[in-house]
């Protein structure tokens, strides 16, 4: 769609394959509005990129989109999903919301930071895991859950996390 040039990195990532996806997404959306596929193209980069998204990639994504810099910047800083800066293989997105506060999630949180040795925004030192705090997903009914990487685990117990974490090669 658009007459990009880029250079080094983001040039590798916004080759011919990630354009042609970023393009099926624009198409589906009116003329004019292609500012409407900003979030699947922020995942596509990102699954592109090693799970997290740079200034530099987001900067371009703005061109290529057709929108503002800034307006690119407020969507990948406000959902959770996206990540600014580089994380592990695996992310680990625990809620900590009201629901799940009421269903123990503080006993949840305790287990994982013990068993990863991390506390919430880092990254393992064997670079495995990324230990993130968000808010509701959305998944109340089962809580207290988690996320790793696009997955849900709900109705969490120790026991439950260490065989669901144990089990990540
Ligand atoms: S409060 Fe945790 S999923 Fe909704």
């Amino acid at each position: 769609m658009s007459h990009l040039q880029l250079t080094g990195a983001k040039e590798s990532l916004f080759n011919e394959s990630i354009r042609q996806e970023i393009d099926l997404w624009i198409a589906k959306y009116p003329i004019g509005q292609s500012q409407s596929a900003a979030i699947p193209s922020l995942h596509l980069l990102q699954d592109a990129n090693g799970g997290w998204l740079s200034e530099e990639v987001m900067a371009a994504l703005a061109i290529y989109l057709d929108m503002p810099a800034i307006s690119i910047f407020e969507v990948a800083t406000f959902y959770s999903m996206f990540d600014l800066k580089p994380v592990g293989d695996n992310k680990i997105n625990i809620c900590t919301n009201i629901s799940c506060q009421l269903n123990g999630c503080a006993d949840i949180v305790d287990h994982i930071q013990k068993k990863l040795g991390v506390g919430f925004g880092e990254t393992t030192a064997d670079g495995k895991y990324t230990l993130k705090e968000v808010e509701c997903l959305g998944a109340c009914c089962g809580a207290p859950m988690m996320q790793v990487n696009r997955d849900y685990h709900e109705l969490l117990t120790a026991a439950k996390i260490d065989q669901i974490l144990d089990g990540i090669k």
